[in-house]
């Protein structure tokens, strides 16, 4: 019998690079594998798909940093974002029922789905107006020009942002997204400049209420209960923060891999500009999508085959318990590996084969649970609009590095390249 290969190093420059071979060797050998983070913190990496269900879904695994019982350092950290308890921090991404319930029901009555459908001729603006803005200079870098500020602007619109102020959630949020995690230094500046703004912003819309969603969130009541001033600022937040460098990531990663796939691209392409329903948008609700539904397909494929949430946000164990037969004891950090769950074998046919048009797709991307992403079907729609934008009218958009020679942002929890610079026929304006 010959010994498995050796452990991977985890968290090294190439891990950032291509983390998927170590995932298959974790997968395969060590499950459910305790591990010491960049940070210090010992925490349980799941990386089979079903594990990683069963754990997303698992009751005894809080989001509440409380119940993390790592030792903290003199000034009182344990390097667990959050733990702190800082005003922005009680959301639903570290909460659990019933107060998670009941923030979920109050945003989920001004987060509806008829907002996001009225949303969508908005998203192509801003999309087709960031397109016009590098499209006659032949190259770009695609997440500085595009893929970082669509979703800022998208999500402030949505709110509630006016216009003239959108340029300062640009700069938080860019601070925030290059020195990523920790709230040290500019980034903790940048926090406290958008929560004094989110406050003040939630207050003029208590006094002069209007069609957004932050005066949505205001109005939104349960039982007779309201969402309180802190609630409605860390929502907001939230909102900002979760659907703001996933969705960065989301048209990042995927413009990538389509780069680097040209066949699948050019399928793509081919039903974008040749087929029925031309640059349309559709199958936003769930995975399956109808008959010549590419982008639809194309656009779950890209987030299972390299998603932007490479590790689920935290869990801590709240009692012992047991899984992928190791013994989880009660404080210690789980983090459930998405990136890892959707290239299971186990689970999905020809795991690291990039396939638009696979159809029996129900990946981890988007979590799963009472933490399913929110803001998915909005996720959809700019991943969407945004890919069909580039591939119609960039039509012979190409790379302009190696794709090896492209770097990572290193973090922990997200992952997305730093820059994506491209080349393509340059383009005087769009005639339509
Ligand atoms: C939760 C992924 C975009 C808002 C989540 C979770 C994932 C995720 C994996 C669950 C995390 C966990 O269980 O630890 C993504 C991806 C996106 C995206 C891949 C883009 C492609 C967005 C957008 C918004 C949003 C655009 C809102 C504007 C949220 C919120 C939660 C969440 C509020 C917390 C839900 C809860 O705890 O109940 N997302 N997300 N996300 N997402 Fe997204």
């Amino acid at each position: 019998m010959t010994a498995p290969p050796p452990a991977p190093d985890l968290f090294t420059w190439e891990f950032a690079t291509d983390p998927y071979p170590a995932y298959a060797w974790l997968r395969e050998h060590a499950p459910v594998h305790r591990t010491r983070l960049p940070s210090g913190v010992e925490a349980w990496l799941v990386t089979r798909y079903a594990d990683a269900r069963q754990a997303l879904a698992d009751a005894r695994l809080s989001k509440n940093p409380a119940h993390h019982d790592e030792p903290a350092d003199a000034r009182g950290r344990t390097g667990i974002p959050g733990e702190r308890k800082a005003e922005l921090m009680t959301h639903l991404l570290n909460i659990d029922p019933p107060d998670h319930t009941r923030l979920r029901r109050l945003v989920s009555k001004a987060f509806t789905p008829r907002r996001i459908a009225a949303f969508e001729p908005r998203v192509r603006e801003l999309t087709d107006r960031l397109v016009d803005g590098f499209a006659a200079k032949g190259e770009a870098d695609l997440i500085h020009d595009f893929a970082f500020p669509l979703p800022i602007y998208a999500i402030c619109d949505l709110l509630g942002v006016p216009a003239e102020d959108q340029d300062d959630f640009r700069d938080w949020a860019g601070m925030m997204i290059r020195h990523g995690g920790g709230p040290r230094g500019g980034v903790a500046r940048s926090v406290k400049k958008m929560r004094g703004y989110l406050v003040d912003l939630i207050e003029r819309k208590r006094a002069d209420p209007g069609d957004d969603l932050i005066s949505g969130l205001i109005r939104a009541s349960d039982h007779g209960e309201h969402l309180s001033g802190n609630e409605a600022a860390a929502m907001a937040f939230i909102l900002l923060f979760a659907g703001f460098e996933t969705t960065v990531n989301l048209i990042g990663n995927g413009t990538f891999a389509l780069l680097t796939h040209p066949e699948q691209r050019a399928l793509l392409q081919r039903s974008l500009t040749g087929g029925e329903g031309a640059g349309g948008v559709g199958g936003g609700h769930g995975n399956g999508s109808g008959d010549g539904d590419l982008l639809a397909t194309a656009v779950e494929e890209l987030l299972r085959f390299d998603g932007p949430v490479e590790m689920a946000t935290w869990r801590f164990a709240t009692e012992p318990l047991r899984l992928g037969g190791q013994n989880i004891g009660r404080g210690d950090p789980v983090l459930v590996v998405l990136a890892a769950a959707d290239r299971d074998p186990a689970r999905f046919d020809r795991p690291d084969t990039l396939d638009l048009t696979r159809r029996e797709n129900p990946h981890l991307g988007y979590g799963h649970g009472i933490h399913y992403c929110l803001g998915a079907p909005l996720a959809r729609m700019e991943g969407q609009i945004a890919l069909a934008a580039l591939l119609t009218r960039l039509p012979d958009l190409e790379l302009a590095a190696a794709p090896e020679e492209l770097r990572w942002r290193g973090g922990l929890i997200m992952r997305g390249l730093r820059t994506l610079p491209v080349s393509f026929s340059p383009v005087v304006r769009n005639a339509g």
